[in-house]
């Protein structure tokens, strides 16, 4: 199995180049945020309560999103790999994620983190908010605050992943390629070691 995970502040581009890494490698794509943000389109009780949440910019607490990753494991018992994309956030969603995937006899491979100014990122997504329909987006001082509950709550999760030697920081400004490619090529490495590993095993 091969486990990434996509890092990043809001706007970085973890959606973007998620759909092209989960098409190039074949693995399962789990956004806790588009998950939630279906949950919310089906007005289901999980939906309502993240909502008030979400609106204002601030984390949806840790038990849901925890529940939905897990359920979502579950549901893709025979998937090649996973790819999170907006998940751990906190440094509990980091541990909850390890002893899930523990219990499945795997683990995490690799944290890729998109590293883009704070400028760049408003820009990008006030520019989306025009057209997304997403309530996060269109409200300037909302954006201010998922930029300071990543870098209180989300940020300090990478020193987890730095500690195993799986963390690397991409430069993530610049063409939607060019970015794919560094992140394909730090990809490939990881994969290459796997197999090298796996093979001094067999
Ligand atoms: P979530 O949906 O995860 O949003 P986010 O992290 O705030 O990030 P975005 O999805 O806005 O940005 P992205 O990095 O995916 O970039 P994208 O590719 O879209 O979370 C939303 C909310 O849900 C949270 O605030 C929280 O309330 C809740 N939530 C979610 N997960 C949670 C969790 N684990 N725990 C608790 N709560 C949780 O790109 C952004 C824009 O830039 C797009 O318009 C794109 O076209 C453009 N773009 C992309 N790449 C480039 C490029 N290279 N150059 C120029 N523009 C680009
Ligand atoms: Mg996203």
């Amino acid at each position: 199995m091969f486990n990434l995970i996509l890092f990043g502040p809001p706007g970085s581009g973890k959606g973007t180049q998620s759909d092209r890494l989960v098409e190039k490698y074949g693995l399962v794509h789990l956004s806790t945020g588009n998950l939630l943000r279906s949950e919310i389109a089906e007005k289901t009780p999980l939906g309502i309560e993240a909502k008030n949440f979400m609106d204002k910019g601030q984390l949806v607490p840790d038990e849901v999103v925890i529940g939905m990753i897990d359920n979502c494991l579950e549901l893709h018992r025979e998937a090649k790999g996973f790819l999170f994309d907006g998940f751990p956030r906190t440094a509990n969603q980091a541990k909850a994620l390890d002893r899930l995937l523990e219990l499945k006899k795997t683990a995490i491979h690799s944290v890729l983190a998109l590293d883009v100014s704070e400028e760049e990122l408003v820009k990008r997504l006030l520019e989306r908010g025009k057209t997304s329909g997403r309530s996060d987006d269109t409200n300037e001082s909302v954006i201010r605050n998922r930029f300071s509950v990543y870098q209180n709550e989300t940020a300090p999760v990478a020193e987890h992943y730095k500690a195993l030697h799986k963390f690397k920081a991409i430069p993530g400004e610049g063409s939607v390629e060019d970015i794919s490619n560094a992140l394909s090529t730090q990809i490939d490495k990881v994969l290459e070691r796997q197999r090298e590993e796996q093979e001094a095993f067999d």
